[in-house]
């Protein structure tokens, strides 16, 4: 190689990796924490459905590059979910999500919060006062980002979740919600449907 700059970036990169001051500590937490970045890192030369194969989603769902599932082994997901650029989904409470539902760029969904550890100023890692919630979305669900889906909250089916919510309560199966907090703002019925299907001419596909 004789371009100049990349052999400078190589010579940095080797004095960074062989400084003291880059060190890690081995621990079973820190190998377990390391095996995930690391996954993460991989992830961004994979497509969509080898990311979600890798996070043992089943068939024909697809996870873009900047999308984050903490403990996909607590996620039970469906075939033919769609998870955005920069959507967080939080399975360390216990996440089920139904087939063909969406998370739009950005949606947020939580399991866990972190809010009595911080009151209590005992956040430190590994402390006791984290909640926990099994939280449950449904299938055909379109969740708009970002929005966030608070912990132990139950989305029913074809619910579609407005861009900008924030759903604090269980939501019923065929609704439209929006607002913080989301209320219900009209039946997704077949009329609904069909009138959206006519306003963007999409009858000919039917
Ligand atoms: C969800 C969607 C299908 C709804 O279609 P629509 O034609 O706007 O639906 P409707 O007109 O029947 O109803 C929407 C109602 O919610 C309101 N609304 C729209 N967005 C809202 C929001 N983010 N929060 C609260 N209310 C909202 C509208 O003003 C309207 O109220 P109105 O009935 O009083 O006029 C469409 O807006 C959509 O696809 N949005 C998301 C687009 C998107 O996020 N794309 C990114 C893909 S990754």
């Amino acid at each position: 190689m004789n371009d100049p700059v990349k052999q400078g970036i190589l010579e940095l990169a080797k004095a960074i990796w062989s400084s003291d001051s880059l060190r890690f500590l081995d621990t079973e937490r820190t190998r377990g924490l390391r095996e995930d970045i690391l996954r993460k890192l991989l992830a961004l030369a994979m497509t969509d459905d080898e990311r979600a194969a890798m996070l043992g989603l089943p068939d024909g769902c697809r996870v873009r590059e900047s999308a984050k599932i903490i403990s996909p082994k607590n996620l039970v997901c469906g075939e033919y979910v769609w998870v955005g650029e920069n959507a967080v989904l939080d399975a360390s409470g216990g996440l089920q999500v139904g087939s063909h539902t969406t998370f739009a760029v950005g949606a947020l969904v939580w399991t866990h919060g972190s809010v009595l550890a911080n009151l209590e100023l005992d956040n430190r890692s590994g402390n006791p006062w984290i909640v926990r919630k099994p939280t449950k979305i449904g299938s055909g669900c379109y969740i708009g980002g970002p929005s966030s889906i608070y912990p132990g909250v139950t989305i029913g089916n074809k619910v579609i979740v407005l861009p900008m919510s924030v759903v604090a309560e269980d939501v019923p199966d065929n609704v439209m919600v929006g607002g913080s907090p989301a209320r219900i703002i009209r039946a997704i019925d077949e009329e609904w449907m069909a009138r959206y299907r006519e306003q963007n001419e999409l009858q000919n596909l039917l």
